[in-house]
């Protein structure tokens, strides 16, 4: 079925699903797979080579762009939005630093001093784990379902804000890629994944300049933002009019509906006794505790997104999407544009 531009409820519902072999050849390493998607009727199709190499990325497969033959990069002073010379902002005078070739252009304002604490949590995160919330459901699955979903709205320059490990964002197909992060760990660990204009920066004061990207995608961040408000107008600020904004969240729960969660997580319909056990011995031995600055309900998710100046088109969920490769219906993945 045709997919029409203004509505992604038919791409939203295409699941991508690996055969077998597919599967295989991504768990070993092989160049090889087939890769089909099942449509709304449930019928596979086979999809194109390119979709089925760029689900390879993930794994290391494929060597990303030579980072030589990228254009300058894009960065702005964070503060003042003025070009940089070097490290240093010609206009605030503000000089920036790197760590291991990677800038840092956190906001020096005051009120985002919390920013490189909060950014040394997570280096200690990523340190000491890797895959660090693939329990959190960003399993393959999920990874090339929302990497098709963005390619639908966007192969133009994309962001990634909160990128983490960057699984998600080497399986993205955007002529440019930005990701920043708090964590210089994080991004260290990105950068071998895919080639992108790496820094660590707060989505509260982004580092590019206004009407610049054609998409921004967040993906379990926007609990983590500082100050959600803030973060949102840059985030509109930064976007091509028309542009689009992917955010997913958790949203919050009673202590009912997380035993809930975890009941159909790993014992109904499908009991998965092995990764129960992997799951608490993790919570157990090796816990990882991040600073979460709240928890939004579907509406107060909504609400940030509009008062910002956000349009919000759809709301997806394994409720209103079944395929979606989602843990459980407190995932929702908001699709907002900028009018
Ligand atoms: C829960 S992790 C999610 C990582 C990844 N998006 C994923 O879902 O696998 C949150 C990430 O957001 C980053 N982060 C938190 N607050 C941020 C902020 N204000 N600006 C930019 N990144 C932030 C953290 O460093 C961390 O890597
Ligand atoms: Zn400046």
């Amino acid at each position: 079925m045709f997919i029409q531009q203004s509505s992604v409820s038919e791409v939203a519902r295409k699941p991508l699903i690996l055969n077998d072999f597919g599967a295989l050849a991504l768990k070993f390493g092989s160049a090889i797979c087939n890769q089909y998607v099942a449509d709304c009727d449930g019928g596979p199709n086979q999809v194109s080579d390119a979709l089925a190499l760029t689900a390879l990325r993930p794994c290391g497969l494929l060597l990303p762009k030579n980072s030589d033959q990228r254009e300058e990069r894009m960065f702005v002073c964070p503060d003042c939005k003025k070009p940089l010379e070097g490290l240093r902002c010609q206009t605030c005078r503000r000089e920036f630093e790197q760590a291991d070739g990677i800038p840092i252009l956190i906001s020096h304002e005051t009120r985002y001093e919390s920013a490189r604490n909060i950014g040394k949590v997570y280096d200690d995160v990523y340190k000491n784990h890797t895959k660090a919330w693939e329990d959190q459901g960003r399993t393959p699955e999920f990874l090339s379902y929302f990497a098709d979903l963005v390619a639908h709205f966007s192969t133009g320059s994309l962001l990634e804000i909160g990128c983490g490990e960057g699984f998600l964002l080497s399986a993205l197909r955007g002529s440019r890629l930005a990701a920043i992060d708090l964590s210089s760990e994080a991004l260290r660990s990105a950068r071998q994944r895919v080639a992108a204009d790496f820094c660590v920066a707060i989505a509260e004061r982004l580092p590019f300049s206004e009407n610049t990207l054609d998409l921004v995608l967040a993906v379990g961040v926007m609990e983590h933002f500082i100050d959600d408000g803030e973060a949102t107008r840059e985030i509109l600020r930064v976007l091509k009019p028309g542009g689009r904004y992917l955010t997913l969240i958790h949203v919050d729960m009673s202590v009912g509906e997380r035993i809930n969660q975890k009941i159909k997580e790993y014992f109904f319909p499908r009991p998965r006794p092995v990764a129960f056990f992997q799951y608490v011995a993790k919570k157990v031995i090796r816990p990882i505790s991040q600073p979460i600055q709240r928890l939004y309900k579907r509406q107060t998710a909504r609400k940030c997104l509009e008062e910002s100046g956000f349009v919000v088109d759809e709301i997806i969920s394994s409720v209103t999407h079944p395929r979606a490769p989602f843990i459980g219906p407190h995932v929702l993945l908001f699709v907002a544009r900028k009018p």
